[in-house]
């Protein structure tokens, strides 16, 4: 049985294989070797794209026809939650957890046997330190029904150490900090060339730890604190005579960008219609009706990205986008603010991590720090101020991971 690699992350997703003692990621169609974690159903097509693809497609058929369908982002968030039953997609029906992971998957899978010219029946599969029961079962389930008859989970950071340890002179004491989109993952490990080809690598797990929040956080409170108040957050309208605040319900939705969509319903857009006459900032509650009705969610959430992305280089960015008539700007400083609390649970679940391991900071001998978030300068410093500059390594922000799931998957047969 061959084995495949996959390394199935809240934002981006990797498929690995050595070959020749190299390693080799799949390409997907646009020729990247990573793409977006997203799932695409056409408003009236019995097809699914996964990636790039799929926000190309998704943005040419909504620009056409209004309506583009179900795009999905973020859907490995929806593995842990035990409410979440199913979701209806026209043309699908309903669809549960593992089905969507698992359409996702089923692509990538044959994305891969049509670039490596075999069929791969197995899979070895990373998964966060912080993902419950139910979540590593529907993983399972989901790969299962995408077609792979064995299932190999690796803990994501163990994965990032097994890349690491190969190339290392020596045997090694190191933390691996894994900040990604939806989980910072935590890992203390023994690291050795010789081990590396263990099966069983549990005994030099030294400690795990972590928090379900990363960058997806970090863009959900530059929702809450910057542009929540250009849909409304903190206006009031009057009612029977009484000044009432903006409904909370309707800006918990706004907070997280696949919530968006839940406003899009009769009750929530008729309370936006009756409040916009009597409200403090009409244009604003105009402004979210815009957002609903023109299904701008996903766009929105990719500037508020762009402008996270940018505040790791720049003291300012801005947060465009101009068919809602917003540019707001966010200086270094305030950004900090608005995600301090996000950091300092990441930075106390690294402390936590090395106190379950009964080690110190001065213990680790080399860091390995990566994950798309890790680049943010306030979790960067943090992770400094633990343990010094010197010792911390970078391996690629995005691939760390899907290479060490890539020589584990080569390894089984
Ligand atoms: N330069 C940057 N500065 C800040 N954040 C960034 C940067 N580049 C990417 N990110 C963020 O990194 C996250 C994606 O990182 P990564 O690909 O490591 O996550 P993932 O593996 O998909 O998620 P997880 O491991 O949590 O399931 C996104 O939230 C993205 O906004
Ligand atoms: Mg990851």
């Amino acid at each position: 049985m061959r084995f495949i690699g996959i390394d199935f992350g809240t934002s981006n997703s990797l498929a690995s294989l050595v070959e020749n003692d190299r390693i080799n990621f799949v390409n997907f169609p646009d020729g990247g070797i990573s793409n977006p974690t997203i799932l695409y159903f056409p408003a009236k097509s019995k097809q699914h794209y996964i990636g790039n693809d799929a926000v190309r497609r998704y943005l040419i058929n909504l620009e056409e026809s209004g309506s583009g369908g179900r795009l999905m982002l973020s859907i490995k968030t929806i593995l842990p939650e035990a409410k979440f039953d199913y979701t209806m997609v026209a043309g699908f029906g309903r669809l549960t957890a593992e089905d969507l992971v698992a359409k996702f998957l089923s692509i990538l899978k044959q994305f891969a046997e049509k670039q490596f010219g075999e069929q791969f029946d197995g899979v070895v599969l990373g998964r966060p330190v912080q993902f419950n029961e139910i979540a590593v079962s529907r993983l399972e389930k989901a790969a299962q029904i995408a077609g792979f008859k064995t299932v190999v989970f690796w803990l994501e950071p163990v994965a990032a150490a097994l890349a690491y340890e190969m190339t290392a002179a020596k045997d090694e004491l190191i933390c691996v900090v894994d900040i990604g989109g939806g989980t910072s993952d935590v890992c203390v490990i023994e690291t050795s060339a010789a081990r590396s080809a263990s099966p069983d690598r549990l005994g030099d797990i030294k400690a795990i730890g972590g928090v379900y929040e990363a960058g997806d956080e970090l863009n959900a409170q530059i929702m809450k604190h910057r542009l929540a108040p250009r849909f409304g957050a903190g206006s009031t309208f009057k009612s029977l005579g009484k000044t009432l605040p903006f409904p909370s319900h309707i800006i918990y939705k706004l907070s997280k960008w696949h919530r968006i969509n839940l406003l899009n319903n009769r009750g929530d857009k008729e309370t936006l219609q009756s409040i916009r006459p009597s409200s403090d900032r009409p244009e604003d509650v105009e402004r979210l009706l815009n957002l609903i009705n023109h299904h701008y969610g996903f766009e929105l959430f990719r500037a508020i990205d762009v402008a996270k992305r940018h505040l790791s280089d720049d003291d300012e960015a801005i947060v465009k986008f101009s068919p809602l008539d917003l540019r707001e700007a966010i200086e270094i400083k305030e950004f900090e603010e608005m995600i301090g609390a996000v950091a300092e649970k990441i930075e106390a679940s690294i402390l936590d991590t090395l106190t379950a391991a009964s080690v110190k900071p001065n213990d680790i001998e080399r860091v390995l720090l990566t994950g798309g978030t890790s680049q943010v300068p306030v979790i960067n410093r943090s992770v400094i101020k633990i343990f010094g500059a010197d010792k911390i390594l970078r391996p690629d922000y995005f691939s760390s991971v899907a290479t060490g799931l890539g020589y584990a998957a080569s390894r089984l047969k």
